[in-house]
């Protein structure tokens, strides 16, 4: 390797890289060098099979995808970068094709984050409220264990206590509602004869708080890092109807699932709704560039155009959102998605996974398993009965067992005071049985490893 040698990377990285959520130890992170399909290899040469998808469920379609980079290669050449004031070529083939797949939207905003198209969301729901004439009308419900996002604002509609402590005073008029994971109910109840009071408590919520007070909800359609929690199906359309009787701008982060994680493009068209407003943003280039969307509702888009105010339309902009050769990546990622049909292999593949996940549930410390599609997580517990989540220190050293093992999992990071005890397992999309068959066993031989 030039220009260093090995250990002058690693010895440069530890001088010099500040790296994500770590505490700094002074010892060096895995160095991905390179990578094919599911598979990398890190500066050392070790090789792993990634059940991760770049470590935050991102590189969707795989690694070493020559198509995407050719894309934006090739955009980068012709024309680089215009402010998304003006237009780029790719962006109108990307925008168009993305509406093909969400019916019912209809306008497609271009950012660079996930944080970002979230930050837009709520920008949207305070313009609407200022425009509608009643500009009180903005508060943010957000449901507790969902992320959506690193800046103050999407840290201020955060569900999840450790991400955001230290980090405050948050930003006010963003408020919490129960989360929706049956196996800890927060009703202590079980479905199906639950009544989905989870649900039903918005309306309550949203009462209290005063519904001329209250302008949008933000949803992860499944919780992600706060422990892979598929609502059961009839939540959201108990959710979109009390929206629409209040009012209330319905948001979907598809942030992680957006893009096909689940099985389908969108995993809010698993359940039947139509949300006012998308966001996206891992999945839309598969992380080969930085691009999100915030995809709107033609009404939410109307809304937002000059009210008769000089100022009173969305006057918003991402520098890098008029990236051209972000979008030329999105667009070459979702042909591919097309092209080799792999919704039905997310959706098989997740089957398989799920299937096999279950089969641990015979062990005592393995208390639930969850997912749809390739996003699955499985949650430790002490007992069965207490429920009483396995120590963190235990989840890390799972994954760790797994890692020395040629096996990347995910887990939940301090994100829940006693509650980060949940592993998650989302491959890229072009996961065969085989490499799925891989994953079971390693975590299999990693639990009894830890556990016994
Ligand atoms: C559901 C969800 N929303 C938003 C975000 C924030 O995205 P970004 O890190 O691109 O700002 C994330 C990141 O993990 C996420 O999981």
């Amino acid at each position: 390797m030039s220009p260093k040698n090995t250990e002058a990377y690693i010895a440069a990285d530890v001088k010099n890289v500040w790296h994500h959520l770590t505490l700094h130890q002074g010892r060096a992170p895995m160095i991905a060098v390179e990578g094919k399909g599911l598979r990398i290899k890190d500066i050392n040469g070790r090789e792993y099979l990634d059940a991760t998808s770049g470590g935050v469920w991102c590189v969707n379609v795989g690694y070493g995808r020559e198509e995407i980079a050719d894309a934006a290669c090739a955009q980068m050449k012709k024309m680089a970068y215009y402010a998304a004031s003006g237009g780029n070529l790719p962006a109108i083939d990307f925008s168009e094709k993305l509406l093909g797949h969400m019916p019912g939207l209809s306008r497609v905003y271009i950012s660079s984050s996930g944080s970002e198209a979230n930050e837009k969301a709520y920008k949207m729901v305070r313009l609407r409220a200022h425009n509608s004439g009643n500009g009180e009308k903005r508060k943010i419900l957000f449901r507790y264990r969902d992320y959506h996002g690193t800046t103050i604002g999407a840290l201020s509609s955060t569900g999840q206590p450790e991400r955001k402590e230290c980090f405050g005073p948050f930003v006010p008029g963003f408020v919490e509602i129960p989360h929706a994971c049956c196996y800890r109910c927060a009703f202590g109840k079980s479905y199906p004869g639950c009544n989905l009071e989870c649900a039903r408590a918005i309306e309550g919520i949203i009462q209290n708080e005063g519904p001329d007070t209250v302008g949008g909800i933000i949803f992860e359609p499944v919780t992600a890092g706060g422990g892979v929690i598929p609502p059961v199906k009839e939540y959201y359309t108990i959710a979109a109807g009390i929206c629409k009787k209040y009012d209330v701008v319905f948001i979907m982060d598809e942030v992680v699932c957006g893009m096909g994680r689940t099985g389908v493009m969108f995993a809010y068209q698993h359940y039947g709704v139509v949300p006012d407003i998308v966001t996206m943003a891992k999945g839309v280039a598969s992380a080969y560039m930085p691009i999100s969307c915030t995809v709107t509702r033609e009404t939410i888009f109307d809304s937002l155009q000059d009210a008769g105010d000089r100022l009173a339309y969305f006057r918003d902009i991402s520098t890098f959102g008029g990236c051209a050769a972000a979008a030329a990546a999105a667009l070459e990622n979702i042909r591919i998605i097309e092209r080799e049909n792999l919704l039905k292999n997310v959706t098989a593949m997740g089957e398989h996974l799920l299937a096999g996940l279950r089969e641990n549930l015979a062990h005592p410390n393995v208390g639930d398993v969850r997912g749809k599609g390739l996003l699955a997580g499985i949650e430790f517990v002490q007992d069965k009965k207490s429920k009483t989540p396995l120590p963190e220190e235990k989840v890390m050293a799972i994954c760790g067992e797994a890692a020395a093992r040629g096996v990347l999992f995910g887990r939940t990071n301090r994100s829940f005071p006693g509650f980060n005890n949940v592993v998650n397992i989302a491959p890229a999309y072009v996961a065969t049985r085989a490499d799925v068959d891989i994953m079971l066993a390693t975590l299999r031989q990693s639990i009894a490893s830890v556990l016994g």
